[in-house]
C-alpha cells in the first residue's frame, strides 16, 4: 500500500476534507473552463426546469472530482445519492440505488469505469429514457419488467477515462476534465483551507506548500495539515516560511514535491540504465514494484514535470532530472 505523504490516493488522514471541501461553484478555486462551463448548463436547466444532463468528470486522482459532484447538486438544489462501480455487482444493486431516486435527484458514481459490463447495459436505458429494464425471476418463471425512473442526473467519476466503453461516454451530455491545478491556484486553495481551520498561515508559506503539492489539492491539503502540527508543536501554531520548510524538509517532500520514492526510481534508471531507455518491466524488477502502480501512481507527475521521458523504447530521465538529482551523464564508452 502506498503511504506516501505526497500520495494523491485519499488516505485514512483526510477524513477531515468533508469539513473543508467547498459547496459552492463560487468557492471551487481554478479549473475556470469545467466551472465556467458547468454553471450556464446549470443555470439553463434550473431556468427550464429541467434535470441537468448526465455529466461525466475525469481527472488524476484528488483534483475535485467527488467535490464537483456535491456541487453541482448544491447547485442544482438536490439531493445527491453516492454509490460506485466496485459497488454495484449485481443488476439488483443498481436497481436498489436507482428505485431511492426522486425527481431530480443526482446520482454520483464514482469509480464508474469500474462497473461490470451487464450492469453498464441496464444503465444505458436509465439514463436515456428513465426506465429501468430488468429480468426477475430465473428459468421459465423469469419475465422482464419494466419501472418508470423519476428524472435525476448522473453523474460519473473516473480516473481512467480510456477504460469508459464507448456507448457510455456517448451518454453523458457533459464530459470534463479536471487538470493538474496551478501554484497559484494552490496558494488561494490553502489559504481558503486555513481560513476554514481557522489556523493562520503566511503567504508566502502557504505559496511554498503550494510548489510543493504537485499540482493536487489533496496533497496541499494534506501537506497544511501536517505544517500546521509542526507550528503548533515547535512555534505558537502560526504558519511561517520556516516552520513550513523545516516540516517539509522533516517530511521528505522537495522543492518540487519530489519524495524519496520518486528519488529511488529517477536514480535506479540513472544509474542501473544509464538514464534509460528502459521498459517498464525491467524498471519495475529492478526497484521492487508493480509496473502498473508505477504507471498509475509513480509515473505521472514526473513525466507531467518533464523529469522523465516515455518513448516507443521505454522511459529515458531527462536533463532536467540529471539536474535536480546532481547527476552527471555517463558518456558511452562507444
Ligand atoms: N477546486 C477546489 N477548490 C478547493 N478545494 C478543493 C478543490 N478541489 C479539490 N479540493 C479539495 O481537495 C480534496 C480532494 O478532492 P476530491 O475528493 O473531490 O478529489 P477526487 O478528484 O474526487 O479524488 P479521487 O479521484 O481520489 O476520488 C477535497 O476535500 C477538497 O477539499
Ligand atoms: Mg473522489
Amino acid at each position: 500500500m502506498d503511504e506516501r505523504v505526497i500520495t494523491s490516493k485519499e488516505l485514512k488522514e483526510d477524513s477531515f476534507e468533508g469539513t473543508i471541501r467547498p459547496d459552492s461553484i463560487d468557492e471551487y478555486i481554478g479549473q475556470s473552463e469545467v466551472k465556467e462551463n458547468l454553471s450556464i448548463f446549470i443555470k439553463a436547466a434550473l431556468m427550464r426546469e429541467e434535470v441537468l444532463d448526465h455529466v461525466l468528470l475525469y481527472g488524476p486522482p484528488g483534483l475535485g472530482k467527488t467535490t464537483l459532484a456535491y456541487i453541482i447538486a448544491n447547485e442544482m438544489g438536490s439531493n445527491i445519492k453516492t454509490t460506485s462501480g466496485p459497488a454495484i455487482e449485481k443488476s439488483g444493486d443498481l436497481a436498489a440505488v436507482l428505485s431511492t431516486l426522486e425527481p431530480g435527484d443526482v446520482l454520483f458514481i464514482d469509480e464508474i469505469h469500474r462497473m461490470p459490463r451487464f450492469i453498464e447495459e441496464i444503465l444505458y436505458s436509465a439514463m436515456e429514457d428513465f426506465t429501468l429494464d430488468i429480468i426477475v425471476g430465473s428459468d421459465a418463471s423469469s419475465r422482464s419488467i419494466k419501472i418508470d425512473l423519476p428524472k435525476f442526473t448522473l453523474v460519473g467519476a473516473t480516473t481512467r477515462v480510456g477504460d469508459i466503453t464507448g456507448p457510455l461516454r456517448d451518454r453523458f451530455g457533459i464530459i470534463s476534465k479536471l487538470n493538474y491545478y496551478t501554484t497559484d491556484e494552490l496558494k488561494q486553495i490553502i489559504l481558503r483551507t486555513s481560513r476554514v481551520l481557522d489556523s493562520e498561515i503566511s503567504e508566502e508559506a502557504a505559496l511554498e506548500l503550494a510548489r510543493r503539492s504537485r499540482g493536487t489539492p489533496r496533497i496541499a491539503n494534506r501537506l497544511f495539515k501536517r505544517v500546521r502540527d509542526y507550528a503548533l508543536v515547535m512555534g505558537g501554531g502560526y504558519i511561517d516560511l520556516d516552520i513550513t520548510k523545516t516540516a517539509l524538509d522533516k517530511l521528505k517532500v522537495d522543492e518540487f514535491g519530489l519524495d524519496a520514492t520518486d528519488y529511488n526510481l529517477l536514480e535506479s534508471i540513472i544509474e542501473k540504465f544509464n538514464g534509460g531507455p528502459v521498459g517498464i518491466d525491467a524498471l519495475a524488477a529492478s526497484i521492487g514494484e508493480e509496473a502498473s502502480t508505477i504507471e498509475d501512481v509513480y509515473e505521472p507527475y514526473l513525466l507531467q514535470n518533464g523529469f522523465l521521458k516515455r518513448t516507443s523504447r521505454g522511459r529515458i530521465v531527462t536533463d532536467k532530472a540529471y539536474k535536480h538529482l546532481k547527476k552527471s551523464k555517463q558518456e558511452s564508452l562507444f
